[in-house]
Order: structure tokens, then sequence, then C-alpha cells
């Protein structure tokens, strides 16, 4: 039944050239317009990084590409197949690793692997194949009796990995799959990711970490429902030409509150460091050491750098947000 299932499903598939492909897409929750008409693709094989601030409307967007909730507006292709009119097809077809875990707490790790199986119609020979190689790759070998509760936030994200590909999809959609990851399994956790693009496996990618964007093929920024920025994390940096100088501070907070009036210049906070913002004046043309003293704060050292795609993000937030009123 499985095989012939998968079967008529290959005949079936549509030819596609973009794996997603989304023209004026929308979902209003009442009069709230969480996807405010959106457009973009997503070629064949790229990790592509779905980026925003909390609330940009992320989730929303890819819980549409997955065929979980309906659009209000727009269409969307996924693997060539209409969303709102295929959406047991794009089901099939596609991995998604949600927001929160897939995983049942309550069950062993074999028993979630068998229960993703058991959804994709995967026939027993090839559970046994996809089993061996998922145990594998996330390192989970021994550990197939465990209770999935018991299991680090680690491992756990790789077994949802493991579970969101069991059926070998063409296209893995992963909402902030590293979220409350330590820094070293979140790298582990990257390799496993180019690992299958290598495969020609396609990435649609959310994440809140910035060297992970840096990571990708080709982003998209969301800011309050609307795509805000789109290209490679080239292109995107090259969309600022505003200076950044990154300051060190005896009082960082005492600095943003120093700054924050001062017309013509953004400071913001980057790790433990101060980025101010000068727009397109040089380093020498603002003396903010001069500013901060004014205001009790020392400057220990100030150095102009490139922006970072964090840098451009902020700034296209705020002139955005300028730009909305
Ligand atoms: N079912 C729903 N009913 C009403 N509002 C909703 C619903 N789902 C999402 N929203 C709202 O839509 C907006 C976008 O939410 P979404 O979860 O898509 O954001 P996100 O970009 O994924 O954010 P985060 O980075 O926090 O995960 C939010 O304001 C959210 O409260
Ligand atoms: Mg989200």
């Amino acid at each position: 039944m499985a095989l012939g299932f998968n079967r008529r499903r290959q005949e079936e598939a549509p030819a596609y050239e973009d794996a997603v492909l989304v023209r004026g897409l929308r979902k209003d929750f009442g009069d709230f317009a969480a996807v405010d008409g959106i457009d973009f693709s997503v070629r064949r094989g790229e990790i592509f990084g779905f980026l925003g601030p909390n609330g940009s409307g992320k989730t929303t967007t890819i819980r549409m590409l997955c065929g979980v909730i309906d659009p209000t507006g727009g269409s969307a292709e996924v693997l060539g197949y209409d969303v709102a009119r295929d959406s047991e097809r794009v089901k099939q077809r596609i991995g998604y690793m949600s927001q929160k875990f897939s995983l049942f707490e309550e069950l062993t790790v074999d028993e979630n692997l068998r229960f993703y199986a058991g959804i994709y119609g995967l026939s027993d020979e090839k559970f046994a194949e996809r089993r061996a190689y998922v145990l594998k790759m996330a390192d989970l070998e021994g550990r197939e009796g465990e209770f999935t509760k018991n299991l680090s936030v680690g491992w756990k994200q790789r077994l949802a990995l493991g579970c969101a590909t069991i059926h070998e999809p063409e296209l893995l959609f992963l909402d902030e799959p590293t979220s409350g990851v330590d820094p070293i399994a979140r790298r582990q956790f990257w390799e496993l990711l180019y690992d299958l693009a290598s495969r020609g496996v396609t990435l649609f990618v959310t994440t809140h970490y910035m060297d992970e964007a840096a990571h990708c093929h080709r982003l998209a920024f969301m800011y309050e429902g609307r795509l805000i920025a789109e290209g490679a994390p080239a292109e995107v940096r090259a969309l600022m030409k505003d200076t950044i100088l990154e300051l060190s501070v005896s009082d960082v907070d005492a600095a943003l509150s120093a700054l924050e009036d001062v017309p013509g210049v953004e400071p913001y906070l980057n790790g433990a460091l101060l980025h101010v913002n000068v727009g397109l004046r040089a380093e020498r043309e603002v003396d903010l050491p001069a500013l901060l003293a004014a205001a009790g704060v020392r400057t220990e050292s100030v150095t102009q750098v490139e922006p970072s795609l964090e840098d451009v993000f902020v700034h296209l937030v705020s002139a955005e947000r300028a730009a909305r009123g």
C-alpha cells in the first residue's frame, strides 16, 4: 500500500522551477494582517533564511506554505503544488520542524521515529533504512529506548530533525530550530543542515541568530507582515551605506540614554558593545566621546566597523518604522 501510494505520488508530481513561489500572500486574523501581501521565491537546493523580529509573521507564513492554515489572499506554490488547492500533497512531500518541537515527550526516541514514519506511510524496509540513517545522523545510536523527555535540548533538536526528514523530503521548513540551544550544538546542527543541502534538499529556515543568517544562500527579512529586504547576505549588507561606530564605554545603559535623542545618531546594543549608526557621516564628523562625556560616560574606544547583518536590519527596521509612522 505504502509503496503504491508513493509511486502514484511521483507520477503526479508537477515540474517546478522554484521550490517555493509566493505571490501577494496574506493572512488576516480578524482585521489584523499577520502577513500583509508578500512576494518571494526560494530556489531549488538553496538554504533560504527567513528573518524578522518576534511577531513579524514568519511562523504564519510557514504554516501557510506547509498547508496547515489557508491563506486569506494571494497564492503560494510549494514544489509545484498550489498550497490552498493541494495542501495534502504538499504535506506529504515536505518536512516541517515546527517552532515548538513536534516530539512526543512521553514516547521513546524509537517510538517518535515510528510515529512519523507512519504518518508518511513508509514501508517497513524503508523505515529500517531511514531509522538507521537518522539515529547515526542525530548521534542517537544506543539511545533508541530513551524517553524523549530525558534527552538534552541538543539531542531533542536532532531527533526532531530526524523525524521531519524520515521520509526524505525535497524541501524542509525549519522554524527557529536552534532557539535555546548552546553554541556548540548549534554549530553541529548547522553541519547537519549543510549536509542535507549538499544532497539537494531545499532548506527554508527561520532564525534570530545573525551568524546563522550569514550562512544562508539567500535571505528575506520580514517586518510587521511585510518583506522589507531580500537577497544574498552580501547583497543585503550592501543595502546600507551608513557608518557604524563600535564603542566600548564605562556604562552602556547611560550611553544609550545619552544618545537616544541626539538627531542623526542611532545607538543600540550589539552584544556587550554599543553600536552607533551615524548615517552617511564619517567618524571624525561626530564627536561621540564628547557627547557621552557630557552625560558622565567615559569612552574607552571608538572603532568604525563593517556593517553586520544585524546593523543592517536594525537600520531597516527603524527606517520602516519612521516611514510607517
Ligand atoms: N491564530 C492566530 N490568531 C490571531 N493572531 C495570530 C494567530 N497566529 C499568529 N497571530 C499573530 O500574528 C502575528 C505574527 O505571528 P507569527 O507567529 O507568525 O510571528 P513570528 O514572526 O513567527 O514571531 P516569532 O519570532 O516570535 O516566532 C503575531 O502578532 C501573532 O500574535
Ligand atoms: Mg515564529
